[in-house]
């Protein structure tokens, strides 16, 4: 029997409900395929700070360290809630960003699907959407703003002044170029490369790169295009957009605006790949106004456990077929309530109940 140790951070919010019918999923799969998934809870986020004193306890780490996958929920409390806690210590900052670095998980992979039967979900006009939605958005995840040099002070005019510095350099530019040449050469071989190289030198240097490394995929078509008319064209036009490419803060926007596009941020699992570790999180924040109340769609953290089982655990067959149960659920008419609209003729369920049916297609397959 394969033993493969998980590490399991429910996170804040609505982490601990939908990660519960992640874990059932995993757990059936595993059955399976004579593959022990070992769970190790470990405290994460908001509620490991009050449990713990810290989000990111020490052993945490030390579970994270040793796992051959980390599973995390989402993190985060409310605004007001927050400010309870020291800006140091906040979740984001205290335990998302160092878990980030830790593992140097610099690829972020965030699928923005949404197949032809569920385009009812989308607020986009059928018109627009065509086939349905299919991109993959690839965000660098340990550079840029996020971890640039940071200086807050009173200037010498006495006045409050904060600065944030973008930085990347060659090496860090060239291995997520890399990825999304890898990732569009498995798909339609277009890769958009966004940037604002009219004002930032940070995006002329990531475009020279990213024109290097493309001399290696000589079969790839490369599209440079502007991070604002990005945005505008993942709204008019997103069948123009198959992968692409950004930088962190960039990527931190516009896969916000994919989630959109589908309809919600409920729909976007994604997979952060580093050298020697992975961890799979949703896209989206903990949802603290309907935590608890069993309405919250677990689909992007059970999509979070199929991507683990392709990119972690290579079992690309078991990983299709955990998609195909969650699309069945959808097409037979059901779903949450954090996703129907007042006009739709969904049949809504809870989130356990969203999870048992995924289920029970996947014992089919
Ligand atoms: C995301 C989230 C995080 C980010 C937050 C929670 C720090 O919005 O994964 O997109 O900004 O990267
Ligand atoms: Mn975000």
């Amino acid at each position: 029997m394969t033993v493969y140790k998980i590490a399991v951070l429910e996170g804040d919010g609505i982490g601990p409900e939908i990660t519960q019918e992640a874990i059932k999923i995993l757990k059936f799969v595993g059955s399976r395929n004579q593959i022990e998934f070992e769970l190790n809870y470990a405290p994460f986020g908001a509620a490991a700070y009050f449990s713990h004193g810290h989000p990111f306890p020490v052993e945490t780490k030390k579970i994270c360290d040793e796992a051959d996958a980390i599973l995390k929920g989402p993190i985060g409390l409310n605004h007001e809630d927050s400010k309870t806690i020291p800006i140091d210590l906040q979740p984001e900052r205290g335990a998302l960003l160092p878990l980030r670095k830790r593992y140097n998980t610099f690829a972020n992979i965030r699928p923005v699907f949404l197949p032809h039967g569920l385009a009812h979900f989308s607020p986009l006009k059928p018109e627009i959407i065509g086939n349905g939605i299919d991109l993959i958005m690839i965000r660098e995840l340990v550079g840029g703003l996020y971890f640039g040099k940071k200086e807050t002070g009173i200037n010498e005019d006495g006045k409050r002044f904060v600065s944030e510095t973008l930085e990347y350099n060659e090496d860090q530019i060239k291995r997520i170029a890399k990825v999304a040449f890898d990732t569009a050469r498995k798909r339609k071989k277009v890769l958009h490369n966004i940037h604002k190289s009219n004002v930032l030198k940070s995006s002329v240097l990531w475009n020279e790169i990213v024109e290097e490394v493309g001399k290696d995929y000589p079969d790839i078509e490369v599209i440079p295009i502007l991070v604002d008319a990005a945005a505008t064209y993942l709204c008019l036009n997103p069948s123009q957009f198959d992968v692409m490419v950004m930088e962190n803060m960039f990527g931190d926007i516009l896969s916000d605006q994919g989630g959109g596009i589908l309809g919600s941020l409920g729909l976007m699992p994604s997979a952060c790949l580093g050298p020697d570790k992975a961890y799979y999180e949703p896209s989206h924040g903990s949802a603290p106004d309907i935590a608890g109340k069993g309405i919250a769609n677990p689909y992007s953290m059970i999509g979070s456990v199929a991507m683990m089982l392709e990119m972690s655990f290579n079992m690309d067959g078991e990983s299709n077929k955990v998609w195909q149960a969650m699309q069945s659920v959808f097409s037979k008419g059901f779903s949450t309530p954090d996703l129907s609209k007042p006009e739709s003729k969904l049949e809504l369920i809870s989130t356990e109940k969203f999870g048992d049916l995924v289920l029970s297609e996947l014992e089919q397959t």
